[in-house]
């Protein structure tokens, strides 16, 4: 199959990349106490995380990691000015820990891992992830990754679509969904399957909702195209591993299937082998409790940060 998307240049979208930095104050507020050491952004995106923590603690050395040549492109930019203090990536994150060790960096500072798409890949067309804008059915974070949403929507058995729209979307209406692809295949635009969503879904569940009738559609698909969950979990915990002593890890996470991995890998860091009721023995603790959320403030100028949940969590002081 043909990607319309392949023909992307880095430079065609770099220069307009913008993307405001989710809960940047308060996590700009834990990194500038960190101690002298590597910071490790894994989500680097238009680097605004990244610039943040370079500017509040000149005690730390980002190294950055984006899969996205588009994001890359924009943060090397962006970060140009930081000189040897920014070291960038272009690699997907379970690489992260590995490549850090091969630059002969075994502990860090921190981490920060801000899952999801930026507002340049959303609202690009072209990029295919967008229900608003007509484009092509791509979504592929890494063009040189070979399966599209297209390849998704229209070769999936039935089964296997309800599957991803029910796991990685919540999509109640499912069912109705995958009959009126199965019926419409082959589909080639988002233009064409956000309709076919809205169309789908029932007219009062519809008047009920408050977002786009094919927002959940178009989170599953692009979590199947990018397997955005299947490396999440290992990742959280290479990283957990290199913290140093006062060192904090970091994780946003803007749906329930992210939130509830990252929190397992942490609990699993913080409690150990300790039997349930006994006092842990790991060198992990929770930097706070359960999980932080944007202030309305926040939420009036940007609404993707609606459903962002940070956690954090620290490897102890003297472990
Ligand atoms: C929400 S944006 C990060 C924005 C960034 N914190 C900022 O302030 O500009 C998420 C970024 O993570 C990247 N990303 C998502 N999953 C990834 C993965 N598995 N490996 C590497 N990069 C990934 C996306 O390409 C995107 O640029």
């Amino acid at each position: 199959m043909e990607h319309p998307a392949d023909s992307h240049t880095a430079d065609s979208h770099a220069a307009d990349f913008h993307h405001d930095p989710v809960m940047e104050a308060e996590i700009v507020e834990i990194l500038s106490s960190l101690s002298p050491g590597v910071f490790a952004d894994l989500t680097l995106g238009g680097a605004g995380h990244a610039v943040a923590a370079l500017d509040a603690n000149a005690d730390l050395i980002v190294h950055g990691f984006d899969r996205d040549d588009v994001a890359i492109e924009a943060a090397s930019t962006r970060l140009a000015p930081y000189g040897d203090r920014a070291v960038i990536h272009t690699t997907r994150f379970d690489r992260a820990a590995g490549l850090l060790r091969e630059s002969g960096i075994s502990r860090i500072s921190g981490f920060l891992m801000d899952l999801g798409v930026s507002s340049p890949q959303l609202d690009v067309g072209a990029r295919g992830f967008s229900y608003r804008i007509d484009g092509p059915l791509d979504m592929r974070m890494d063009h040189r990754d070979t399966k599209t949403a297209a390849d998704i929507v229209n070769t999936y058995a039935p089964g296997e679509l309800l599957d991803v729209l029910r796991s990685y979307g919540d999509e109640r209406h499912a069912g109705r969904i995958v009959d009126a692809i199965m019926s419409a295949r082959p589909l080639t635009t988002t233009g064409e399957l956000a309709q076919l969503v809205a169309d789908a879904v029932p007219a009062a569940a519809r008047r009920k909702s408050t977002g786009h009738p094919a927002k959940r559609t178009f989170q599953a698909l692009r979590i199947e195209v990018n397997a955005e969950l299947e490396i999440l979990g290992d990742t959280v915990e290479s990283m957990i591993e290199m913290l140093q002593p006062g060192g904090v890890g970091l994780v946003l996470t803007y749906h329930s299937g992210e939130d509830r991995i990252t929190k397992d890998r942490m609990r699993t860091a913080v409690d150990g082998d300790a039997p349930p009721g006994m006092p842990t023995t790991s060198d992990f603790r929770w930097f706070f409790r359960g999980a932080r959320t944007a202030g309305e403030t926040e939420l009036d100028r940007n609404p993707r940060a609606r459903s962002a949940r940070l956690r954090a969590i620290t490897r102890v002081e003297g472990a």
